[in-house]
């Protein structure tokens, strides 16, 4: 793993943690939350949480009594994460590992987890489709993956519900091009 791959996410961290604080990053925490969990089995679950940052995801899960694993490049956040557990009283629930997702499967081997998210990082990558394999390798047959990354379904939706600018996503809709910055 590179160190300058870490740092260009902690140069943002403060950023990103502003945005997770913010009405429409805690929308995103809450909303995810509860989808995976209108989808999980009954638990207690190993959860493998890859890219997960400071842990909102992982946590939350942990709260409703799962066992999650963090495993992000970036010891920052890894720390916040632990620093939260701690505060939250999740201690006994939580694992966190430096850990990239080029090596899942000499890190966690085959078949260790019920679920495994992935949210907010395929797109900083440069094959996807290879991802999403290195992600299965850890997961137990029949386990659940849950991905968040932006994608061309969700801008007209965004451009709606918050940028109120109904107009614009009906045309996003029918465009042939899209762009992302
Ligand atoms: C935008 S943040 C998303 C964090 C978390 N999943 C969330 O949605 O709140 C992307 C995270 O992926 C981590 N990351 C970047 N490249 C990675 C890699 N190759 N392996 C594991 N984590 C990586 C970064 O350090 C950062 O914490």
């Amino acid at each position: 793993m590179s160190e300058s791959q870490a740092d260009v996410f902690d140069e943002k961290f403060g950023a990103f943690a502003r945005w997770q604080a913010s009405p429409w990053g805690r929308l995103r925490y809450t909303t995810a939350a509860a989808n995976l969990t209108a989808h999980l089995p009954a638990g207690p679950l190993d959860i493998l949480d890859v890219g997960g940052g400071n842990g909102l995801d992982a946590l939350e899960l942990a709260a409703r009594g799962h066992h999650v694993t963090i495993a992000d490049i970036s010891e920052q956040s890894l720390a916040e994460a632990r620093a939260t557990a701690a505060h939250r009283g999740l201690n006994d629930r939580v694992t966190t590992r430096r850990a990239s997702l080029d090596t899942l499967g000499d890190e966690f081997g085959r078949d260790n987890f019920d679920v495994l998210l992935c949210h907010k990082l395929i797109q900083y990558l440069p094959d996807p489709a290879g991802v999403i394999a290195a992600l299965a390798e850890p997961l137990r047959t029949n386990g659940v993956l849950s991905v968040i990354a932006p994608n061309a379904d969700a801008d007209p939706l965004l451009t709606a519900v918050r940028g109120l600018d109904p107009d614009k996503a009906l045309r996003m809709l029918d465009a042939p091009t899209r762009y992302s910055v």
